[in-house]
């Protein structure tokens, strides 16, 4: 445990009450004091990660920060931190990367993930796997006792061709822990949900444990039309939760 959250700026008398949008960014601010000046950092995608981007942003306007170079996981964090000023590459310029600080939807009690209901995670797992380090910023609500705990999608990124076919051969290999798949879709109309990479996400639900993680994985992984899954396995170097009790650091 680090330490208690500091009052909001217009703390009143009686106890402040925090919320969900407060610990999110109390984790963000903690994982930007993990940045140093000349780092290339991945920069993560979601409404914590966006904390995180802005305080950068804010510690290279007032000079505190110098020579970071930005990877973006996505369009929408490459736009905002075009905004912000952030210098931006890309993988292929720079294969190797410092230090990502990316959100997750769930984290195992062995720092195991799933990320991407947000939709971004193929951007996400091939900028975090090859960090130097990768830190983790949530909020108590994203812990959980096993992935799928929390009863919520699994996402998977698959090829638009046929995503039907594909959807009834992800849900066949999980058909022991319940899995039932949905096309994720938007708007009134319920069109398909396309990523950054022109793809479609069919979101996993399970109603038990789906077992050894790696597995899973890997079943997933070998099926034609599965362009990735959410589940970042051994991946995240440090987690920084932020609740009622203050900031916890874990790490691997
Ligand atoms: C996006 C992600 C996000 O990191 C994840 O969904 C968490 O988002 P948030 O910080 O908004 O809860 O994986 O693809």
């Amino acid at each position: 445990m680090v330490g208690p959250l500091l009052a909001p700026s217009s703390a009143p008398l009686s106890p402040p009450i925090f919320t969900q949008d407060d610990f999110k960014k109390a984790a963000a601010y903690k994982a930007v004091e993990f940045v140093h000046s000349g780092m290339v950092l991945g920069l993560g995608t979601g409404s914590t990660a966006r904390h995180a981007v802005d305080r950068i942003g804010d510690l290279l306007r007032q000079g505190k920060l110098k020579d970071i170079v930005g990877i973006p996981t996505s369009k929408k964090t490459y736009d905002q931190a075009v905004s912000l000023g952030i210098p931006l590459s890309d993988l292929d310029s720079h294969p190797v990367i410092d230090l990502a600080i990316d959100g997750a939807d769930e984290v195992d009690p062995d720092l195991n993930l799933v990320k991407g209901r947000g939709g971004s995670l193929l951007r996400e797992k091939m900028v975090e796997c090859v960090c130097k380090k990768f830190i983790v910023i949530v909020d108590e609500s994203k812990l959980v006792d096993f992935i799928g705990g929390s009863g919520l999608a699994m996402p998977v990124e698959v090829v638009p061709y046929c995503w039907k076919f594909t959807a009834v051969r992800l849900q066949n290999l999980f058909k022991d822990s319940g899995c039932v798949t949905k096309l994720r879709t938007v708007g009134e109309n319920g069109e398909p949900y396309v990523t950054d990479n022109e793809n479609y996400i069919v979101d996993l639900y399970f109603n038990k444990d789906i077992g050894d993680l790696k597995v899973a994985s890997d079943r997933i992984l070998r099926l034609a039309g599965v362009v990735e899954h959410g589940m970042f396995l051994d991946m995240a170097t440090t987690v920084i939760v932020a609740g009622e009790l203050g900031i916890t650091i874990k790490d691997k």
